[in-house]
């Protein structure tokens, strides 16, 4: 996508192909700078302080942490310690481990001194993979905004979103955000509503510089605005993102869009989730219980940060001392709230059919 006229993806090599560079995500929207992965230990740091972030993004990253850490030492115990190490960074995210099994296997069949080169390719292609799986994703979930404008008869397509899946997200297009770019780029009239997403306000810092660039009309609400919004006919559609779908079509994403999900499922608003096939655990069927959910620190509910009028990127408190906090970072929608998923090989039913008729060489 481009920024200040220049195209970025999210994540990419030096020229010498070794180095690993990512946009820092936690300076947006007020500064837009770059950050450098030298070891295995810079990648799992950027994903476990959200420099990087987004479940595609987060598996590209992890893959390209295990080829920094082959390069370091490609003996068999270093790549499973490497492994573990980046595993560690965020439990939600199916694709992290998606992603590590992937360039492990690859790695574990080859001998030690060539490694370190497989695995940069391995991680290459999986981010070049990710672009190709996200632009498809854009082009059938745009059909969906297409219809809907048709049914508008011209007036704007009010889409509401949750967080940020966004290009920022994956390394490119992004998930939910990309049925949304491509249906703008070829005209169809549409608005999104960003919900802000407390607590890291991924929506009001990440999904509206997005949409900002790239010319999208759209609102920044408080979260808590949707139903409202929903039950006075002010929403078309809700398409959101996904870090972990169960093969029966359960989506966990980031903390409030179960609520989304059950306000628009009361107000007949259709609510599609879109991901690539590399987020679905085909391990697991019930999501409530067994997606692992991430809890992170209270300081993310006390505090809140912003710029200041002089500049000043500032982190204020808003809770009074002394009162406790929690913070959990996801939540999970059952598939039966789902009116469908958008992937890269179409549209499904957000069930154990639908996924495995649209994805038979993965399911189980
Ligand atoms: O905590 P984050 O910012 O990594 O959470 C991101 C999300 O919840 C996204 O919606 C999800 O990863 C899908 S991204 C294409």
């Amino acid at each position: 996508m481009r920024i200040n006229g220049q195209d970025f993806q999210t994540i990419w090599l030096d020229a010498d192909g070794r180095r690993v560079h990512v946009i820092d995500q936690t300076r947006l929207p007020h500064r837009f700078e770059t950050s450098t992965l030298a070891t295995m230990d810079d990648a799992a740091k950027a994903i476990r302080d959200m420099i990087v972030r987004g479940a595609p993004l987060i598996g590209v990253t992890g893959a390209y942490g295990l080829a920094l850490a082959a390069a370091a030492d490609p003996a068999d115990a270093a790549i499973a310690a490497a492994c573990e190490t980046l595993l560690a960074t965020r439990p939600t995210a199916v694709n992290l481990r998606w992603a590590l099994d992937r360039v492990q296997a690859l790695l574990l069949s080859a001998a030690p001194a060539e490694r370190a080169a497989l695995a940069y390719a391995e991680a290459g292609r999986i981010a070049d993979e990710d672009v190709a799986c996200c632009a498809a994703i854009g082009d059938h979930g745009a059909a969906l905004i297409r219809a809907a404008a048709e049914r508008r008869r011209g007036e704007p397509v009010n889409i509401l979103t949750h967080c940020n899946a966004g290009w920022l997200a994956t390394v490119d297009w992004g998930t939910a955000l990309a049925p949304i770019y491509k249906a703008a780029r070829a005209g169809a009239p549409l608005h999104v509503w960003v919900d802000e997403t407390r607590p890291r306000n991924q929506g009001a810092s990440l999904t509206a510089f997005e949409l900002l660039s790239e010319g999208v009309p759209h609102t920044v609400i408080a979260d808590n605005a949707g139903g409202h919004l929903m039950q006075h006919g002010l929403v078309d559609l809700v398409i959101v993102g996904t870090d972990r779908t169960t093969r029966s079509g359960d989506v966990c994403n980031k903390i409030g869009t179960y609520l989304k999900a059950l306000a628009a499922h009361d107000n007949g608003v259709p609510f599609y989730v879109a991901l690539p096939s590399s987020t679905i655990d085909w391990r697991i069927a019930d999501g409530v219980a067994e997606i692992p959910i991430e809890e992170r620190g209270p300081r993310e509910v006390t505090h809140i940060s912003g710029r200041t009028a002089e500049g000043a990127v500032a982190e204020v408190q808003v809770t009074p001392e002394g009162s406790p906090a929690r913070n959990w970072a996801f939540d999970v929608t059952p598939g039966r709230y789902v009116t469908g998923l958008i992937t890269e090989r179409g549209v499904c039913a957000a069930t154990e059919s639908g996924l495995s008729e649209l994805f038979p060489d993965l399911a189980g």
